[in-house]
């Protein structure tokens, strides 16, 4: 199967969160593969090297927290940037009785808090470059409920308010904002779940295509809602969930 042309990001800037590892690092490669220029970000320096060394001419290396004041400088003091993938996340999953509370503030400061904080810092480079496109990585649990994750599902809904928002509030200035909702993706954070036979199972009698997602089925929306293919989309969604959210 033939992908997005070789050029469709030429001469563009774009950074991917999380990038080191899952649908982060498949987004920074396949931006790299279509000519864009990548600053990849996580914090493991070992997953940020093996990246880079798969395309050293289009992939630079941010070894950060996003969550810290000096990324976010960083990405303020950016000449340009034409786009950010928005990426990073993570899941507690446990029913409400057994939830640690320190659970919430951790779900929803790095699913949330981070995102909105990211994309803010984004802003001033990408309204240099007249304008960009913004994804945040969203997920399935943006548009339904399930068990042993109310956190997570309060973020990723999250999620779609805040995109929806920015997408209406920034469209004058030419920046566009979607999200990108996948299902079960085979990566180092649903491998431990995915393991369990029963929920195993589970996720695929609710996926009516009956695979995963893959990191590369993720990353295609991605690159087409950072291109010029997707010039007249904002403030929506794509759900790489093979029909999960339908039923
Ligand atoms: N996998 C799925 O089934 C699935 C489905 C729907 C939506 N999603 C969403 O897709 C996104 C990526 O998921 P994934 O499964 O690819 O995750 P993953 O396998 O856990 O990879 C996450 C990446 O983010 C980096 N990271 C985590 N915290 C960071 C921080 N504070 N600062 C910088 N980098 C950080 C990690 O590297 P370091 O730890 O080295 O920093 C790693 O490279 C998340 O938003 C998730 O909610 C995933």
């Amino acid at each position: 199967m033939n992908g997005f042309s070789s050029s469709l990001l030429a001469n563009k800037t774009v950074l991917v969160t999380g990038a080191g590892k899952g649908i982060g690092r498949a987004c920074a490669l396949m931006a790299a593969k279509c000519g864009a220029q990548v600053i990849a970000v996580a914090r493991t320096q070992a997953d940020l090297i093996a990246l880079q060394n798969e395309h050293p001419s289009h992939i630079q290396v941010w070894q950060e927290d996003i969550t810290s004041p000096h990324f976010l400088d960083r990405v303020l003091s950016l000449n340009e940037l034409h786009g950010l993938v928005n990426n990073v996340g993570t899941n507690k999953v446990a029913n409400m009785f057994d939830q640690a509370d320190e659970d919430l503030d951790i779900v929803l400061d790095l699913n949330l808090k981070s995102l909105y904080r990211t994309a803010k810092a984004a802003l001033t480079p990408i309204k240099k470059a007249g304008g960009g496109a913004i994804v945040n990585m969203s997920s399935q649990m943006a548009y339904v409920g399930s068990p042993g994750r109310t956190l997570y599902c309060m973020s990723k809904h999250g999620v779609e308010g805040l995109t929806k928002a920015m997408g209406v509030e920034l469209a004058p200035l030419g920046i566009r904002v979607n999200s990108v909702c996948p299902t079960f993706v085979l990566t180092p954070m649903t491998k431990p779940m995915l393991e369990n036979e029963e929920f195993k199972e589970f996720v695929y009698n609710m996926i009516p295509m009956k695979k995963l997602a893959t990191t590369e089925d993720v990353a295609n929306a991605c690159l087409f809602l950072l291109s010029e293919l997707a010039s007249m989309v904002t403030a929506t969604s794509i759900k790489v969930d093979g029909g999960w959210t339908a039923q």
